[in-house]
């Protein structure tokens, strides 16, 4: 089996100015050399103004977008566009995140269209799934997430899926300090790696990272990414300070 190496990507919301930024690259020096020496991948996803800085300021880590339009340009006022983001040097986003679909009425096929167009230009999608508490406690939540991952994905090839990882997050999760236990997580990342084995064979479900999200602390990171089907965590609130972020590498 190929070793899917950990991954632990912030999402910083619409939190931190370009000022804050800068604090938190001042103090990730201690944190990257930790990632290194645990072979841990690192890194964050701030608001587009803040890209600029991270790339400059944070060298070594990945540096993501939180959303990304499908067109390459035109009249879509407020979107930013591939290859805004390629200009930067800015190659992975975050696609479907449960508050661009609540918010902003993002669809699972809204989000298809943003995947594909960021595998064809080599870039790393990080696409979000995850269920609501009435689906959750109505038994549904495999339904719900096997349809976002069939829809989100389809008429992707094998050789896409080389730039996409899943994010796993329960809505009823997200920011409320619930976090899903780990044996709920496992149970549904191993079923999203199955939905994959269906879709794009073997290879491709075990080589493709499957992280999770909702109220990932330092304090619960170890237990949720010690499960099998679990390669990493994207980690909203505990993302934001540099100490909270350097705890979450020590303790993965
Ligand atoms: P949280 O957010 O860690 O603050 O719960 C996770 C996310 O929404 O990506």
């Amino acid at each position: 089996m190929p070793e899917r190496k950990k991954l632990l990507l912030g999402n910083w919301k619409m939190n931190h100015t370009i000022a804050e930024a800068k604090v938190f690259c001042d103090s990730l020096k201690e944190t990257k050399e930790l990632a290194k020496e645990k072979k841990i991948l690192i890194g964050v996803c701030p608001s587009y103004l803040c890209l600029e800085t991270l790339k400059k300021k944070a060298k070594g880590i990945i540096v993501g977008a939180q959303d990304v339009s499908a067109f390459e340009k035109g009249a879509y006022t407020a979107q930013v566009s591939i290859p805004m983001l390629k200009e930067l040097g800015v190659t992975w986003s975050i696609i479907g995140h449960s508050e661009r679909r609540e918010y902003n009425g993002e669809t699972n096929q809204g989000c298809n269209a943003k995947v594909k167009a960021l595998v064809k230009n080599q870039m790393t999608a990080v696409y979000c799934v995850g269920e609501s508490l009435e689906t959750y406690e109505a038994g549904k939540t495999n339904e719900w997430v096997g349809t976002q991952i069939r829809e989100g994905l389809e008429g992707l090839s094998k050789e896409d899926m080389d730039n996409v990882v899943i994010a796993y997050e329960p809505i009823w999760a997200i920011g409320t300090g619930k976090t899903a236990t780990p044996e709920i997580a496992e149970n549904v990342c191993g079923f999203i790696r199955d939905v994959l084995k269906d879709m794009f064979g073997k290879g491709v479900a075990n080589k493709v990272k499957i992280l999770y999200g909702g109220s990932v602390k330092p304090g619960n990171v170890h237990e949720l990414i010690g499960q099998a089907d679990i390669d990493g965590a994207l980690v909203g609130g505990a993302s934001l300070k540099a100490e909270d972020f350097k705890a979450l590498v020590e303790n993965l």
